[in-house]
């Protein structure tokens, strides 16, 4: 079954929608809307293909290319980013035309070459450079830490086409192909997990890369990623927004992060969300328990948050598993400009609060207090306290 879908005159979609992908990178990163891998076909005088798919759907990708063309009148194999949801297919279509040539950065070399282990023809561009396809033609720009160092853009000019690969995607699958005939909601839900979770070390090289190719004044009829919708519909507003988050994102919300062993670190988390409202009642407040909710979705919520407080019970003179590990995630995405502070219940020791105050100052975050404990089962006199610690720190980081 042929499953390309034509995009312009010179342009099809040649790439693959994933419905049932749950995780990615492994178990790193949840997609609970499924994903896509697009690869794009461009037949002009010459004949160019724009990434492939991943490696569980390399035989499909090859058989509905044949569909699409013979293999033998693809000139040029263009691959933007050498991880492997993009270019697993290589290997299996490559077999059929070994000597054509791969357009891709030199850091891109290394990881085929690393992935692969293959000797192709490699062909290195570096930004500015380009490759005439007949009426149009591909000028190729370099993306590095967008969001590996072998990343770059293609753009095509005459149907005015930026291929930006990972950037501005989003793990969302759909048949629908373009934004304007998606859910706006579930994709901005998803643009925005994904930049949190995948781009927010590189929000600088991001800021400025956005700088460099709007200056370029490049007409944009579309973005064609590489994950998720084409944007047609005023293509621009994923860049803008991608400047909004790049640039220190923050809302008005509070987000609390707790895990708890019997509930004593969960009476104290709600009774400080109860104390929040009363310090701002304007503010948002999101709550959510480590151990039960999505690592990714709450890391989203902490890139959405102006301030973080993080909570758990003090277990073996430590943290609380779920706890360590969204610590060692916030650790990674190098957050700027946020505040927190920490809390917690304790039997005998009692070393969880400190713990926490420490990963959050090692992770950037700027600490406005020395958070709260209470031991044991917190009793109303405690919990009076948690509420009031709540509004304190509300109008601490009003
Ligand atoms: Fe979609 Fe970095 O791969």
């Amino acid at each position: 079954m042929k499953t390309s879908k034509k995009l312009t005159e010179k342009v099809t979609w040649v790439g693959k929608v994933d419905w049932e992908l749950s995780s990615f990178h492994g178990e790193e990163l949840s997609t609970h809307r499924g994903s896509s891998y697009n690869a794009y076909l461009i037949r002009d005088e010459k004949v160019a293909l724009i990434d492939t798919v991943w490696v569980p759907f390399d035989k499909e990708f090859v058989k509905n290319l044949k569909s699409e063309i013979d293999l033998k009148e693809i000139d040029y194999v263009i691959i933007q980013h050498g991880e492997i949801d993009h270019s697993g297919s290589l290997p299996e279509l490559m077999r059929e035309i070994p000597d054509v040539p791969i357009y891709c950065t030199q850091n891109a070399v290394k990881s085929l070459k690393g992935h692969y282990h293959q000797d192709w023809n490699f062909v290195p561009v570096k930004t500015g450079d380009t490759l005439d396809l007949g009426e149009s033609k591909l000028v190729f720009v370099e993306a590095p830490m967008l969001h590996w160092p072998d990343s770059m853009f293609t753009y095509m000019t005459g149907e005015n086409i930026l291929f930006s690969n990972d950037a501005f995607g989003q793990h969302y699958a759909t048949e629908s192909l373009y934004n304007d005939r998606s859910s706006e909601c579930e994709i901005y839900e998803e643009a925005i997990k994904y930049y949190a979770n995948i781009l927010t070390p590189f929000s600088r090289q991001v800021l400025k890369k956005i700088d460099e190719v709007l200056a370029m004044n490049l007409p944009v009829n579309m973005i064609a990623t590489s994950h998720g919708v084409i944007w047609r519909h005023d293509p621009l507003q994923i860049v803008h927004k991608y400047k909004e988050w790049a640039s220190d994102y923050q809302e008005n919300q509070i987000t609390i992060v707790y895990d708890t062993m019997w509930n004593g670190t969960k009476a104290i988390a709600e009774a400080i969300a109860a104390g929040i409202q009363l310090g701002d009642p304007d503010v948002t407040v999101k709550l959510y328990h480590a151990g039960k909710e999505d690592k990714n979705d709450i890391i989203t919520q902490i890139f959405k948050a102006k301030a973080v407080l993080v909570g758990s019970s003090t277990v073996n003179n430590g943290l609380l598993s779920s706890i360590a590990s969204i610590m060692e995630l916030v650790k990674g995405l190098k957050f700027k400009n946020k505040k927190g502070a920490a809390f917690g219940s304790y039997g005998w020791s009692g070393e969880g609060v400190k713990l926490i105050t420490g990963l959050l100052e090692g992770a950037g975050f700027e600490v406005v207090n020395e958070g709260f404990r209470a031991m044991w089962q917190p009793d109303e006199e405690a919990l009076n306290a948690a509420k009031e610690f709540g509004k304190n720190f509300a109008e601490s980081v009003k």
